[in-house]
């Protein structure tokens, strides 16, 4: 069979499934902008949970850097070295996160297969939450480790599991990315240090929190830099020693071309807004714009969950003839018969624009408690 026969013969089991996806171009900025044809539209769809994509600092930071050291990093950081903009960028990321240490990945998903793969090394059991991102599957996947998956946030599940299972490493994102929902971080790391566990958070839609205190477990934590911070990239934060190794060990970090200056800059610049008073302010508003949508929700990621697939597309083109782009999520990103809107709230929304999606769900009978 030829290679084009194969492949048109996927593409059609996916259509019978009524699963092609394909990428929208949307001219915009921060979140508002046109579809290509034409009309206006605002995204509740981003994850620029603090409106920093835009932000004048952060944009003017990333042209001083593009000025000063031009467009790519050139290879691989062990290969042509970094830019000082690197190390300032890990130093100003280790502080945050309290850690002695930081190490840029080019994006969060590497940061998550080479933390994965480097201690997720033969006779090692990883322990992952079964709604954990597909980016920490796929580190499991490449992991040598044996791989066994816990129910989600079940923590007797996971007790059962980690008894007398030797070296292990327990993952978890600190919220869940489908479903906005909190791990139970203290209770975690507590397991962890009881069975001597390393705990790896990925922190990379904690822009609320949970913020626990995870000693004295060992623990990592992964970051992305492109969903609040409103740049591009991903890191590991931890002890130095830990760091040191997934220089010498993580191939993702190791492989693959450095982030640009210019990113770099820009995440600098958006840890610096977010660590201000300004910042402060931008996380009350995000808090106050989620508690109109959803009361108490822990995150700025809503699901308004339909059930059918049909439903739930139908309802995202019905929002988007309004101007709102909200996407479908649908298997495999979420078990079937759970298919659902996946609102997400920004500190740069207008109080109008939340009025407006609140009205539209409304309408198509998607919002019962608001
Ligand atoms: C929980 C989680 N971890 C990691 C990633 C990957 O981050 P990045 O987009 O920087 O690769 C994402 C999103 O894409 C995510 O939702």
């Amino acid at each position: 069979m030829r290679w084009a026969e194969w492949v048109a013969e996927e593409n059609a089991l996916i259509d019978a499934a009524g699963r092609r996806r394909t990428i929208r171009d949307l001219d915009a900025r921060g979140l508002t902008g046109t579809l290509d044809d034409g009309t206006a539209f605002v995204s509740f769809a981003s994850n620029d949970y603090l409106g920093l994509n835009s932000h004048p600092a952060v944009v003017q930071a990333a042209h001083e850097a593009l000025d000063r050291w031009g467009a790519g990093s050139g290879s691989a950081r062990l290969i042509a070295g970094a830019r000082p903009i690197h190390r300032a960028l890990e130093q100003a990321l280790a502080e945050w996160k309290a850690a002695e240490s930081a190490l840029l990945f080019p994006t969060g998903y590497a940061a998550n297969l080479g933390v994965l793969s480097t201690f997720g090394g033969p006779g090692v059991t990883i322990f992952s939450d079964e709604l954990n991102h597909a980016s920490i599957v796929d580190g499991c996947r490449l992991a040598r480790a044996d791989v066994r998956t816990y129910r989600h946030a079940d923590l007797d599940h996971l007790a059962a599991m980690l008894a007398g299972a030797g070296r292990s490493v327990v993952v978890t994102d600190a919220v869940f990315s489908m479903d906005g929902d909190e791990a139970p971080l203290t209770e975690l790391a507590a397991l962890c240090h009881e069975h001597s566990a390393l705990l790896v958070v990925d922190e990379a839609h904690a822009v609320l929190g949970p913020h626990a205190e995870l000693a004295p477990a060992e623990y990592l934590r992964v970051g992305t830099l492109s969903k609040f911070l409103g740049s591009s990239g991903g890191f590991v934060a931890g002890p130095r020693e830990f760091t040191d190794l997934l220089v010498n060990r993580a191939r993702s970090f190791i492989f693959t071309t450095a982030s640009t200056p210019a990113d770099a800059a820009a995440a600098l610049a958006a840890v610096q807004v977010m660590r201000s008073p300004e910042g402060d302010a931008l996380r009350t508003r995000l808090r106050a714009l989620i508690d109109r949508v959803a009361p108490g929700h822990p995150s700025p990621i809503l699901p308004v969950v339909l059930g059918e697939e049909t439903r739930a597309m139908e309802s995202a083109a019905a929002l988007l003839d309004k101007g709102l782009l909200v996407p479908a999520i649908r298997p495999p990103s979420v078990p079937a018969g759970t298919s659902r809107l996946r609102v997400t709230l920004s500190a740069a929304h207008t109080d109008d624009q939340v009025t407006r999606l609140l009205g539209a769900l409304r309408e198509l009978g998607a919002l019962t408690h608001a």
